[in-house]
Protein backbone atom coordinates (compact mmCIF):
# COMPACT_ATOMS: atom_id res chain seq x y z
CA UNK A 1 0.00 0.00 0.00
CA UNK A 2 1.11 3.50 -0.62
CA UNK A 3 0.79 6.96 0.77
CA UNK A 4 1.82 10.37 -0.73
CA UNK A 5 1.18 12.03 2.56
CA UNK A 6 2.22 15.83 2.30
CA UNK A 7 4.07 15.58 5.42
CA UNK A 8 6.22 13.46 3.84
CA UNK A 9 6.55 15.66 0.39
CA UNK A 10 10.11 15.58 0.76
CA UNK A 11 10.89 11.80 1.89
CA UNK A 12 13.54 11.40 -0.90
CA UNK A 13 15.71 12.48 1.63
CA UNK A 14 14.60 10.10 4.27
CA UNK A 15 14.83 7.22 1.49
CA UNK A 16 16.80 4.78 3.34
CA UNK A 17 17.80 2.35 0.19
CA UNK A 18 19.75 2.95 -2.42
CA UNK A 19 17.11 1.76 -4.51
CA UNK A 20 14.59 4.16 -2.97
CA UNK A 21 17.37 7.16 -3.46
CA UNK A 22 17.29 5.74 -7.02
CA UNK A 23 13.49 5.97 -7.60
CA UNK A 24 13.51 9.49 -5.64
CA UNK A 25 16.40 11.47 -7.29
CA UNK A 26 14.00 10.32 -10.93
CA UNK A 27 10.70 11.14 -9.28
CA UNK A 28 9.25 14.87 -8.37
CA UNK A 29 6.87 12.76 -6.54
CA UNK A 30 8.30 10.99 -3.80
CA UNK A 31 6.60 8.13 -2.25
CA UNK A 32 7.77 6.27 0.92
CA UNK A 33 5.99 2.56 1.17
CA UNK A 34 4.35 1.75 4.62
CA UNK A 35 3.52 -1.96 5.46
CA UNK A 36 0.26 -3.26 6.40
CA UNK A 37 1.51 -3.70 9.93
CA UNK A 38 2.80 -0.25 9.90
CA UNK A 39 -0.15 1.52 8.70
CA UNK A 40 -1.94 -0.44 11.35
CA UNK A 41 0.56 0.52 14.34
CA UNK A 42 0.19 4.11 13.23
CA UNK A 43 -3.94 3.67 13.55
CA UNK A 44 -4.06 1.71 17.57
CA UNK A 45 -3.08 2.03 20.66
CA UNK A 46 -0.32 -0.01 21.44
CA UNK A 47 0.08 -1.21 24.97
CA UNK A 48 3.53 -1.34 26.35
CA UNK A 49 4.35 -2.80 29.59
CA UNK A 50 7.96 -2.53 31.19
CA UNK A 51 8.40 -5.04 33.91
CA UNK A 52 10.93 -3.48 36.80
CA UNK A 53 12.66 -4.82 40.09
CA UNK A 54 15.04 -3.35 43.07
CA UNK A 55 18.01 -3.07 40.91
CA UNK A 56 17.13 -2.66 37.20
CA UNK A 57 19.94 -0.63 35.00
CA UNK A 58 18.01 3.46 35.08
CA UNK A 59 18.99 3.82 31.17
CA UNK A 60 17.89 0.25 30.19
CA UNK A 61 14.33 1.51 31.25
CA UNK A 62 14.65 5.13 30.48
CA UNK A 63 16.71 4.93 27.29
CA UNK A 64 14.37 3.05 25.46
CA UNK A 65 11.36 5.14 26.93
CA UNK A 66 12.62 8.23 25.56
CA UNK A 67 11.54 6.99 22.06
CA UNK A 68 8.63 5.62 22.91
CA UNK A 69 7.86 8.98 25.15
CA UNK A 70 8.44 11.17 21.75
CA UNK A 71 6.27 8.75 19.65
CA UNK A 72 2.97 9.10 21.96
CA UNK A 73 2.88 12.39 20.53
CA UNK A 74 2.00 11.45 17.21
CA UNK A 75 0.87 7.70 17.85
CA UNK A 76 -1.32 6.14 20.36
CA UNK A 77 0.46 4.23 23.24
CA UNK A 78 -0.38 3.30 26.86
CA UNK A 79 1.99 2.28 29.08
CA UNK A 80 2.38 0.17 32.11
CA UNK A 81 5.56 -0.19 34.46
CA UNK A 82 4.78 -3.52 35.64
CA UNK A 83 6.63 -5.00 39.20
CA UNK A 84 5.93 -7.37 41.49
CA UNK A 85 4.19 -4.88 44.12
CA UNK A 86 3.27 -1.27 42.76
CA UNK A 87 4.47 1.47 43.83
CA UNK A 88 8.25 2.81 44.48
CA UNK A 89 11.08 0.81 42.78
CA UNK A 90 14.40 1.70 43.28
CA UNK A 91 17.35 1.26 40.73
CA UNK A 92 19.79 0.42 43.61
CA UNK A 93 20.66 -3.04 43.70
CA UNK A 94 19.88 -5.03 46.79
CA UNK A 95 22.52 -7.39 48.08
CA UNK A 96 23.92 -10.39 46.93
CA UNK A 97 26.74 -12.67 46.61
CA UNK A 98 29.66 -13.06 44.98
CA UNK A 99 31.04 -15.82 43.86
CA UNK A 100 33.47 -16.43 46.28
CA UNK A 101 30.82 -16.11 49.16
CA UNK A 102 30.96 -12.84 50.25
CA UNK A 103 27.99 -10.56 49.99
CA UNK A 104 27.86 -7.29 47.89
CA UNK A 105 26.54 -4.64 49.66
CA UNK A 106 25.56 -1.66 47.56
CA UNK A 107 23.64 0.19 49.87
CA UNK A 108 26.04 3.22 49.43
CA UNK A 109 24.83 3.49 45.77
CA UNK A 110 21.92 6.12 45.05
CA UNK A 111 18.66 4.61 45.03
CA UNK A 112 16.62 6.03 41.27
CA UNK A 113 12.88 5.19 42.23
CA UNK A 114 10.68 5.17 39.51
CA UNK A 115 6.67 4.33 40.27
CA UNK A 116 5.31 1.13 39.06
CA UNK A 117 1.41 1.39 38.03
CA UNK A 118 0.69 -2.31 37.95
CA UNK A 119 1.60 -5.39 39.58
CA UNK A 120 1.57 -8.58 38.01
CA UNK A 121 -2.13 -9.99 39.01
CA UNK A 122 -3.14 -6.42 37.71
CA UNK A 123 -1.61 -5.75 34.73
CA UNK A 124 -3.28 -4.78 31.95
CA UNK A 125 -3.64 -6.96 28.33
CA UNK A 126 0.02 -5.90 26.61
CA UNK A 127 1.06 -5.83 22.85
CA UNK A 128 5.08 -5.53 23.65
CA UNK A 129 6.26 -6.47 26.92
CA UNK A 130 9.98 -4.69 27.70
CA UNK A 131 12.58 -6.72 29.95
CA UNK A 132 15.14 -4.44 31.33
CA UNK A 133 18.18 -5.88 32.72
CA UNK A 134 20.52 -4.53 36.26
CA UNK A 135 22.21 -5.82 38.73
CA UNK A 136 19.22 -6.81 40.62
CA UNK A 137 18.72 -9.79 38.78
CA UNK A 138 21.50 -11.12 41.12
CA UNK A 139 19.51 -10.99 44.42
CA UNK A 140 16.29 -12.38 42.38
CA UNK A 141 18.07 -15.52 41.07
CA UNK A 142 19.95 -16.26 44.02
CA UNK A 143 16.66 -15.96 45.87
CA UNK A 144 15.09 -18.36 43.39
CA UNK A 145 12.67 -15.43 43.14
CA UNK A 146 10.54 -16.25 39.56
CA UNK A 147 7.98 -13.74 39.86
CA UNK A 148 8.73 -12.27 36.77
CA UNK A 149 9.55 -15.29 34.76
CA UNK A 150 6.18 -16.74 35.37
CA UNK A 151 5.10 -13.35 34.35
CA UNK A 152 6.62 -13.59 31.02
CA UNK A 153 5.99 -16.92 30.27
CA UNK A 154 2.28 -16.14 31.23
CA UNK A 155 2.41 -13.49 28.74
CA UNK A 156 3.96 -14.05 26.12
CA UNK A 157 1.78 -16.30 23.95
CA UNK A 158 -0.81 -13.14 23.84
CA UNK A 159 2.17 -9.82 23.31
CA UNK A 160 3.06 -9.26 19.93
CA UNK A 161 6.73 -8.83 20.59
CA UNK A 162 8.55 -9.18 23.44
CA UNK A 163 11.92 -7.10 23.88
CA UNK A 164 15.40 -7.27 26.60
CA UNK A 165 18.10 -5.07 27.30
CA UNK A 166 21.37 -6.24 28.77
CA UNK A 167 20.82 -9.24 31.42
CA UNK A 168 17.03 -8.63 30.74
CA UNK A 169 17.52 -11.45 28.10
CA UNK A 170 18.29 -13.64 31.25
CA UNK A 171 15.17 -13.19 32.45
CA UNK A 172 13.47 -14.14 28.86
CA UNK A 173 15.50 -17.15 29.07
CA UNK A 174 14.50 -18.21 32.79
CA UNK A 175 11.35 -18.17 31.39
CA UNK A 176 11.76 -20.43 28.52
CA UNK A 177 10.73 -17.54 25.79
CA UNK A 178 14.13 -17.94 24.10
CA UNK A 179 14.33 -21.77 23.04
CA UNK A 180 14.97 -22.39 19.91
CA UNK A 181 15.39 -19.21 19.45
CA UNK A 182 18.57 -16.55 18.55
CA UNK A 183 19.47 -13.73 21.30
CA UNK A 184 22.05 -11.60 22.67
CA UNK A 185 22.48 -9.60 25.92
CA UNK A 186 25.23 -8.12 27.38
CA UNK A 187 28.92 -8.63 26.87
CA UNK A 188 30.12 -7.19 30.16
CA UNK A 189 28.39 -10.39 31.91
CA UNK A 190 27.70 -12.75 29.24
CA UNK A 191 28.85 -15.68 31.03
CA UNK A 192 26.41 -14.81 33.44
CA UNK A 193 23.35 -14.49 30.78
CA UNK A 194 24.08 -17.35 28.50
CA UNK A 195 23.99 -19.85 31.26
CA UNK A 196 20.14 -20.07 31.38
CA UNK A 197 18.15 -21.96 28.63
CA UNK A 198 18.84 -25.12 27.19
CA UNK A 199 18.64 -24.15 23.63
CA UNK A 200 19.16 -21.10 22.88
CA UNK A 201 21.46 -20.27 19.77
CA UNK A 202 22.96 -17.31 21.82
CA UNK A 203 24.91 -14.84 19.05
CA UNK A 204 28.71 -13.59 20.51
CA UNK A 205 28.86 -10.10 17.97
CA UNK A 206 25.47 -8.59 18.03
CA UNK A 207 24.26 -4.99 19.23
CA UNK A 208 20.88 -6.39 18.56
CA UNK A 209 19.02 -9.72 17.80
CA UNK A 210 15.39 -9.86 15.82
CA UNK A 211 14.31 -13.39 16.00
CA UNK A 212 10.41 -13.20 15.12
CA UNK A 213 8.35 -11.73 18.00
CA UNK A 214 11.39 -11.69 20.41
CA UNK A 215 14.46 -8.32 19.80
CA UNK A 216 17.16 -8.61 22.33
CA UNK A 217 19.75 -6.23 22.53
CA UNK A 218 23.55 -6.33 23.97
CA UNK A 219 23.98 -4.19 27.00
CA UNK A 220 22.59 -0.79 28.76
CA UNK A 221 22.94 1.82 25.28
CA UNK A 222 22.44 -0.69 22.78
CA UNK A 223 18.74 -1.30 24.23
CA UNK A 224 18.10 2.60 22.53
CA UNK A 225 19.74 1.40 18.92
CA UNK A 226 17.64 -1.91 19.51
CA UNK A 227 14.07 0.26 19.94
CA UNK A 228 15.30 2.83 17.05
CA UNK A 229 15.24 -0.25 15.28
CA UNK A 230 12.21 -1.29 16.80
CA UNK A 231 10.11 1.62 16.53
CA UNK A 232 11.33 1.97 12.56
CA UNK A 233 9.65 -1.40 12.06
CA UNK A 234 6.83 -0.73 13.86
CA UNK A 235 5.57 2.68 12.45
CA UNK A 236 8.06 3.01 9.83
CA UNK A 237 11.55 5.37 9.15
CA UNK A 238 10.22 8.90 8.44
CA UNK A 239 7.98 8.71 11.02
CA UNK A 240 10.67 8.18 13.54
CA UNK A 241 13.42 10.18 12.34
CA UNK A 242 12.61 13.60 13.49
CA UNK A 243 12.30 11.96 17.19
CA UNK A 244 15.86 10.16 16.81
CA UNK A 245 17.18 13.95 15.33
CA UNK A 246 15.54 15.34 18.52
CA UNK A 247 17.36 14.01 20.83
CA UNK A 248 20.86 14.39 18.44
CA UNK A 249 21.00 10.30 19.17
CA UNK A 250 23.52 9.00 16.55
CA UNK A 251 22.02 5.24 16.62
CA UNK A 252 23.61 2.13 15.22
CA UNK A 253 21.72 0.57 12.50
CA UNK A 254 23.89 -2.35 12.02
CA UNK A 255 22.88 -5.07 14.03
CA UNK A 256 26.43 -6.89 13.86
CA UNK A 257 28.16 -3.50 14.95
CA UNK A 258 29.36 -4.90 18.40
CA UNK A 259 33.03 -3.81 19.36
CA UNK A 260 32.23 -4.76 22.68
CA UNK A 261 32.09 -8.50 22.17
CA UNK A 262 35.72 -8.29 21.00
CA UNK A 263 36.78 -6.05 24.20
CA UNK A 264 34.90 -8.61 26.63
CA UNK A 265 36.41 -11.13 24.30
CA UNK A 266 33.27 -12.92 24.70
CA UNK A 267 34.01 -16.67 23.41
CA UNK A 268 32.98 -17.23 19.52
CA UNK A 269 33.10 -12.87 18.99
CA UNK A 270 33.71 -11.72 15.30
CA UNK A 271 37.31 -10.53 16.12
CA UNK A 272 37.64 -8.52 13.25
CA UNK A 273 35.22 -5.76 14.11
CA UNK A 274 37.43 -3.13 14.95
CA UNK A 275 37.31 -1.34 18.21
CA UNK A 276 36.54 2.39 16.53
CA UNK A 277 33.46 3.05 14.60
CA UNK A 278 30.97 5.09 12.62
CA UNK A 279 27.33 4.89 13.00
CA UNK A 280 24.60 5.72 10.44
CA UNK A 281 24.29 9.07 8.40
CA UNK A 282 21.83 11.17 9.46
CA UNK A 283 18.13 10.44 8.24
CA UNK A 284 16.91 14.15 7.43
CA UNK A 285 13.25 14.55 8.43
CA UNK A 286 11.75 16.68 6.04
CA UNK A 287 10.59 19.35 8.11
CA UNK A 288 14.47 19.66 8.61
CA UNK A 289 15.49 19.41 5.01
C1 LIG B 1 -7.62 3.52 10.78
O1 LIG B 1 -8.74 3.68 11.67
C2 LIG B 1 -9.92 4.10 11.02
C3 LIG B 1 -10.98 4.36 12.08
O2 LIG B 1 -11.06 3.29 12.97
C4 LIG B 1 -10.33 3.03 10.01
O3 LIG B 1 -11.48 3.46 9.31
C5 LIG B 1 -9.20 2.81 9.01
O4 LIG B 1 -9.53 1.75 8.14
C6 LIG B 1 -7.93 2.48 9.74
N1 LIG B 1 -6.82 2.40 8.79
C7 LIG B 1 -5.93 1.41 8.81
C8 LIG B 1 -4.87 1.48 7.78
O5 LIG B 1 -5.96 0.50 9.63
C1 LIG C 1 -5.01 3.30 27.91
O1 LIG C 1 -4.86 3.48 29.28
C2 LIG C 1 -5.88 4.27 29.85
C3 LIG C 1 -5.50 4.51 31.29
O2 LIG C 1 -5.18 3.30 31.92
C4 LIG C 1 -7.20 3.57 29.70
O3 LIG C 1 -8.24 4.37 30.22
C5 LIG C 1 -7.47 3.31 28.25
O4 LIG C 1 -8.63 2.53 28.11
C6 LIG C 1 -6.31 2.59 27.63
N1 LIG C 1 -6.55 2.50 26.21
C7 LIG C 1 -6.43 1.37 25.57
C8 LIG C 1 -6.72 1.46 24.10
O5 LIG C 1 -6.09 0.31 26.10
C1 LIG D 1 17.44 -21.59 45.82
O1 LIG D 1 17.43 -22.88 45.21
C2 LIG D 1 18.66 -23.58 45.42
C3 LIG D 1 18.60 -24.85 44.58
O2 LIG D 1 17.37 -25.49 44.76
C4 LIG D 1 18.83 -23.85 46.92
O3 LIG D 1 20.04 -24.51 47.13
C5 LIG D 1 18.83 -22.53 47.66
O4 LIG D 1 18.87 -22.77 49.07
C6 LIG D 1 17.59 -21.71 47.33
N1 LIG D 1 17.73 -20.39 47.91
C7 LIG D 1 16.75 -19.80 48.60
C8 LIG D 1 17.05 -18.45 49.16
O5 LIG D 1 15.66 -20.30 48.76
C1 LIG E 1 1.81 -20.82 24.78
O1 LIG E 1 1.73 -21.55 23.57
C2 LIG E 1 2.47 -22.78 23.63
C3 LIG E 1 2.47 -23.37 22.23
O2 LIG E 1 1.18 -23.39 21.71
C4 LIG E 1 1.85 -23.68 24.69
O3 LIG E 1 2.59 -24.88 24.78
C5 LIG E 1 1.88 -22.97 26.03
O4 LIG E 1 1.20 -23.75 27.00
C6 LIG E 1 1.22 -21.61 25.93
N1 LIG E 1 1.42 -20.89 27.19
C7 LIG E 1 0.43 -20.32 27.88
C8 LIG E 1 0.81 -19.67 29.16
O5 LIG E 1 -0.72 -20.31 27.49
C1 LIG F 1 16.53 -26.29 19.17
O1 LIG F 1 16.20 -25.13 18.42
C2 LIG F 1 16.27 -25.33 17.01
C3 LIG F 1 16.00 -23.99 16.37
O2 LIG F 1 17.07 -23.12 16.66
C4 LIG F 1 15.27 -26.39 16.59
O3 LIG F 1 15.39 -26.61 15.20
C5 LIG F 1 15.54 -27.66 17.35
O4 LIG F 1 14.51 -28.58 17.07
C6 LIG F 1 15.57 -27.40 18.85
N1 LIG F 1 15.98 -28.61 19.54
C7 LIG F 1 15.31 -29.10 20.57
C8 LIG F 1 15.91 -30.32 21.20
O5 LIG F 1 14.29 -28.60 20.97
C1 LIG G 1 33.02 -9.77 11.00
O1 LIG G 1 33.18 -8.36 11.06
C2 LIG G 1 33.72 -7.82 9.86
C3 LIG G 1 34.00 -6.34 10.15
O2 LIG G 1 32.85 -5.68 10.59
C4 LIG G 1 32.70 -8.03 8.75
O3 LIG G 1 33.21 -7.52 7.55
C5 LIG G 1 32.43 -9.52 8.61
O4 LIG G 1 31.40 -9.71 7.66
C6 LIG G 1 32.01 -10.12 9.93
N1 LIG G 1 31.89 -11.55 9.80
C7 LIG G 1 30.77 -12.20 10.09
C8 LIG G 1 30.84 -13.68 9.95
O5 LIG G 1 29.75 -11.63 10.46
Amino acid sequence: MKIQPDILASALLVASSQLAWAQASCSPTPTYTFTPEQLRNANRTLSIGYVVYPGYAILDVFGPLQFLEGLSWPFSINLSIIAKTAGPVGSRPPPHHTPDGSIMDMSRMIDVQLIATHDFQTAPPLDILIMPGGVGDLHLVEQNDTAIEDFIASRFNTTEYVLSVCSGAGFLARAGVLEGRRATGTKAVWDFVTQFGTNITWVPSARWVEDGKVWTSSGVTAGMDMMVAFVRHLYGDPRVNNFVNNLEYLAHVDPRWDPFSVLHKVPGANMSIPLTSTVSPLQPYPEEA
